[in-house]
């Protein structure tokens, strides 16, 4: 059952799309709701509740025991003390004695205390007591997540070349790095799909242009590669180059598409390409044009993006740059007695960070995602001017709605990938995401692990995270251990950060071990791809907790390192390193199998219980349920070379299966 309340005049925020009557909230015997100091909810956890949800968000599967706070950032660092990153998924569950799903839909900061002040205590507040809350009862865990998932529409379906794998790096410059990309991979015998373009092969860092010098005939280059099955997929970031000369600039100027400040001039922010406007995808019309762009490179041939930057993330903007040039400025002219030039003192002071006092390195570390830039500028939602930071969290969502709605009108009969940084529940309708800036760490293996779940729950499906780790250096070890987690992301793409050791497969000795593991995932596809479209068409989820099918079982439910993916398969990454196995728990009795190195199957039934599994490096492990089967087929060099006629079944004998394609 599912309950709407109203609370004072929401923004509507377009996540939920099933029409639901809305009523004013006259109280619930265990749902304490306060509006004396913005909106406050509280409910009292008994010992053996779990919460579920969040989505995109740091530490457990679990929620208990910390807090976490929807406020959309850019922040690489996902150390466990962290409350925000790079989504917004309002959504939680308590899951116990009886099963409640709760969904603020609220776009701005709200804070998920849950069991961080007071153990026993879920609170969860914001400053405006302008929202609407969903309260959806039912059954079970799963059958909750189902409601809610039937409220806010149907997942986004990736094409199926997007469950390929796929290679990326910040810093790949010209078509001949990405040739030699393509070159390492299908010369070693490594299956590869795509290969993803960051910034550099943007003019200057401008949406939509493609640098000549770097990629003399993108169009012939974007088709050459396709002739060899490599689909490439560009990055679109948020902000757009403020350059006379630049179209898009000076349309968007023109039509009055970009995001405004209270003065009505357009709002200025730094970010990769310099000085930049953010488009106002909150405004339809803009939203819908800024969409049409992308037309320019599918005309070129490409047929997937990632959305990046669209927090939107902040360097600095005009006026924080100003505020803390003045405190400079002032500074150097009480550093010279109040003579001097202060342009060179002020030079002086920026070039030796030891003499900064503390408050003006206080102002440069908050130039960045300041909250005071997010006030700083408007959207124009229907004829009415909507502060920026009262939908902060929005702004991912209709940046990747801009572009979804688009390729749905450029290609109505073709999917496209499409995944975004940032996202608010309502942007699973129209791509996926990845889970940002994560680090070569054996604790971000794990982090990827946990957030699969959530996300689904949410109703992201097209979900992964960068193998390897994107920032700091990683370790052959690592890159191998996590692609056997990667194997079964539908999203499986290594990515780098600029400047970071190089992570490709071929990188590495002993290519053989990654040829193999990537391998794997191609001999999957067809089951994961199937299950994927299942998950998507019948509102369910790809990755669960081990929670929701066994419920009864407080093992299983307290298990944070295994995943149930698809009706048939548990999977039990290891994510230690200088081990040879991990311990993994059994609800009931499945059937071990291991992707062996040399092309063979291992499998063993192992019985319900606690088994400690030996996996090498170069070995991908899975668990197929009692009574259960999955396809496989031989490997291939890329999804569209995958024979079906070669299909086979894992798992227990007589069992059968149901694929979709
Ligand atoms: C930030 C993104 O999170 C990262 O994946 C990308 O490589 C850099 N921006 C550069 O575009």
């Amino acid at each position: 059952m599912v309950e709407k309340y109203v609370f004072g005049s929401p923004f509507e925020t377009q996540a939920v799309i099933a029409e639901i009557e809305a009523a004013e909230f006259a109280g619930k015997e265990w749902l304490n709701i306060s509006l004396e100091n913005g909106f406050c909810c509280s409910y009292q956890m008994d010992d053996a509740d779990v919460i579920y949800g969040l989505g995109e968000a740091n530490r457990g599967i679990n929620k208990r025991g910390y807090q976490y706070v929807s406020n959309c950032t850019d922040d690489p660092h996902h150390t466990e003390e962290k409350v925000s990153l790079y989504g917004a998924h309002n959504f939680i569950m308590i899951s116990g004695k009886k099963h409640i799903g709760l969904f603020f839909d609220y776009p701005s900061n709200i804070c998920f205390d849950i069991g961080y002040t007071r153990q026993d205590l879920l609170t969860v507040s914001c400053e405006q007591a302008d929202l609407y809350l969903y309260v959806i009862t039912g059954e079970s865990a799963y059958d909750v997540t189902k409601q809610f998932r039937r409220m806010i529409g149907k997942s986004y379906i990736a094409p199926k070349y997007a469950f390929g794998f796929g290679q990326s790096r910040w810093g790949y410059k010209t078509a001949q790095d990405i040739e030699a990309v393509v070159s390492g991979y299908r010369d070693n015998q490594i299956p590869i799909d795509m290969v993803y373009l960051d910034i550099d092969y943007m003019q200057d860092y401008k949406d939509f242009t493609v640098n000549p010098e770097r990629f003399p005939d993108f169009a012939q280059f974007v088709q050459k590669m396709r002739e060899n099955r490599i689909h490439l997929i560009p990055i679109i970031d948020a902000g757009v180059k403020i350059e006379e000369g630049y179209d898009i600039y000076e349309e968007g100027v023109a039509k009055g598409y970009f995001c405004k400040r209270e003065d009505g001039t357009d709002f200025v922010a730094a970010v990769w390409p310099g000085w930049t406007h953010f488009p106002d995808v909150l405004n339809p019309d803009a939203r819908a044009w800024f969409g049409s762009k992308y037309k320019i490179l599918t005309d070129l041939g490409i047929d997937g993006f990632w959305n990046d930057m669209n927090e939107p993330a902040i360097f600095y903007s005009e006026e924080g740059i100003q505020a803390l040039n003045q405190a400079i400025a002032d500074y150097a002219k009480e550093f010279s007695g109040g003579q001097g030039d202060a342009k060179t003192d002020s030079d002086d002071i920026m070039n030796n960070a030891n003499a900064v006092p503390g408050e003006i390195r206080e102002m440069m570390n908050q130039l960045q995602n300041s909250p005071a830039d997010y006030r700083r500028f408007y959207h124009n939602v229907n004829g009415k001017m909507v502060r920026h930071d009262r939908v902060h969290n929005l702004y991912g969502f209709n940046m990747t709605r801009a572009a979804g709605e688009a390729l749905q009108k450029i290609a109505p009969d073709r999917k496209m990938l499409l995944f975004s940084r940032s996202s608010y529940i309502g942007m699973h309708r129209y791509g996926g995401i990845w889970t940002g800036d994560n680090q070569s760490w054996w604790s971000h293996i794990l982090l990827n692990l946990k957030m699969m779940p959530s996300l689904n729950m949410c109703g992201f499906l097209y979900v992964g995270s960068d193998l390897g780790g994107f920032g700091s250096n990683t370790t052959r070890d690592l890159v191998l251990r996590w692609l056997a987690l990667g194997v079964f992301t539908p999203l499986m793409r290594n990515h780098a950060a600029l400047g970071t050791r190089e992570q490709e497969c071929y990188q590495f000795e002993h290519i053989e071990d990654f040829r193999h593991v990537i391998r794997v995932r191609y001999r999957l596809i067809p089951y994961l791809y199937s299950e994927y479209l299942k998950a998507a068409m019948r509102d369910e989820m790809y990755f669960r907790p081990l929670g929701f099918d066994y419920p009864d079982d407080r093992r299983a439910v307290e298990t944070e390192d295994q995943l149930m993916l698809g009706n048939e398969v548990m999977i039990a990454p290891v994510y230690t390193q200088n081990v040879s196995g991990r311990t993994v728990y059994l609800p009931e009795e499945m059937k071990f199998i291991k992707f062996m190195p040399d092309g063979s199957i291992y499998e063993e039934v192992l019985g319900k219980g606690t088994h400690y599994v030996e996996v090498a490096l170069n070995e991908v492990p899975l668990f197929v349920r009692k009574d259960k089967c999955i396809p496989i087929v031989d490997a291939a060099g890329s999804v569209d070379e995958i024979d079906m006629s070669t299909v086979r079944y894992l798992g227990y004998d007589g069992a059968e299966y149901e694929m979709v394609e």
